[in-house]
């Protein structure tokens, strides 16, 4: 790669809404043994870039950088060509065409035309069958759904119930359930139901009608993919032994402490895993990409030119599924 090389990338360099976003020339990024280098085709803006831009919660300053972003260009995820590889990642050549997910661990970087991605993190070969735009948006949500997924050990033959059947996580989570054998109720607003229902739901609840904590059934396992319930609304629709998950914090914080509590008492648990970037959730969900098991549910794209736009909507937590950006 030509030293000289410059590239179009987004950078935030203070924390704040979309209005901190510049559009700058950077020099294309070296990359290390274990890493491939990337020319972007499409990226996404997720809630993960949204809470990394304003360091919300404010506990993502410990790993984001405490007075300002040590990462200075979002973008968790991408889909692009590989173009060249280290020593130690040459099992991806250039002209793969691959897909990838990275925050924190490893340094964000999807919204420029190029970027680093180390092979020991959440990096995958895109099917022949799907488009760049398709796999763009394959493993954000879906990862954290995995991790879930796993922390609950839903099998085949168990009730779930996932809410927010419409989002990045909930609409992956309804899919890799489906996958599991396990039977899926989910919950989403009225325009959605039959969008939900073809992802693998059996059963689908329009939130503005009914609420779903009032429900008659009892489930193995509630996933709470929006994190609008709480475990004290959810407990009568868990069985005993049953699981509560949420992909927030809930009201005081107070999931990662009835996670701790519920771990020694009660029958009814709440689980809190902190998802972590494998290259074997990579491979697991590239297989069921492969098999055509999961697919992402995509709402609209964004140029990079009007990548705010994008934040901006993402922000109001209407998206169904994922928010594409186009690389010039
Ligand atoms: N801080 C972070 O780094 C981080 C990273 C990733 C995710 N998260 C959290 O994970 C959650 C999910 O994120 P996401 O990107 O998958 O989705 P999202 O953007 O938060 O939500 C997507 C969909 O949820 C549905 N929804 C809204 N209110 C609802 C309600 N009361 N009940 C059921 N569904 C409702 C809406 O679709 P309908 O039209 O069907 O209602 C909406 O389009 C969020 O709470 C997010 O903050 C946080």
């Amino acid at each position: 790669m030509d030293e000289k090389l410059r590239m179009r990338a987004v950078r935030y360099t203070q924390y704040g809404g979309p209005e901190v976003l510049e559009h700058v020339d950077l020099p294309v990024p070296e990359h290390a043994e274990d890493e491939v280098l990337v020319r972007v085709h499409y990226s996404t803006v997720n809630r993960t870039d949204c809470g990394f831009l304003r360091a919300r919660p404010a506990i993502v300053r410990l790993f984001s950088g405490l007075t300002k972003p040590k990462n200075t260009v979002l973008g968790c995820e991408f889909a692009g060509e590989v173009v060249s590889s280290g020593r130690l990642a040459n099992e991806f050549k250039p002209g793969d065409r691959v897909c990838g997910f990275k925050d924190d661990d490893f340094g964000f970087g999807g919204h420029a035309q190029y970027t680093a991605m180390n092979v020991n993190g959440l990096i995958t070969k895109i099917p022949d069958h799907l488009t760049y735009a398709q796999a763009a948006p394959v493993l954000e949500g879906s990862h954290y759904a995995l991790f879930g997924i796993r922390a609950t050990g839903i099998e085949a033959g168990q009730h779930v119930l996932v809410n927010g059947g419409t989002g990045a996580i909930g609409s992956a989570a309804i899919q890799i359930i489906h996958s599991l054998g396990a039977t899926i109720t989910a919950v989403c607003g009225p325009d959605h139901l039959e969008t939900v229902k073809h992802l693998g739901a059996s059963h689908v609840i329009d939130y503005s009608r009914e609420d779903f904590t009032k429900l008659d059934q009892q489930f193995d396992v509630v996933y709470d993919a929006v994190g609008k319930s709480t475990f004290g609304r959810c407990k009568p629709i868990l069985k005993s032994g049953g699981k509560y998950l949420s992909t927030e914090l809930g009201p005081y914080a107070q999931n990662p402490f009835l996670a701790l509590y519920t771990n020694f008492f009660g029958a009814k648990k709440v689980l809190f895993p902190i998802p972590k970037n494998t290259r074997e959730d990579a491979d697991y969900l590239g297989n069921l990409l492969q098999t055509d098991q999961y697919k992402p549910l995509i709402d609209r794209t964004f140029s990079l030119d009007n990548i705010a736009a994008a934040f901006h909507y993402v922000e109001t937590g209407e998206k169904i599924g994922n928010v594409l950006i186009e690389m010039p």
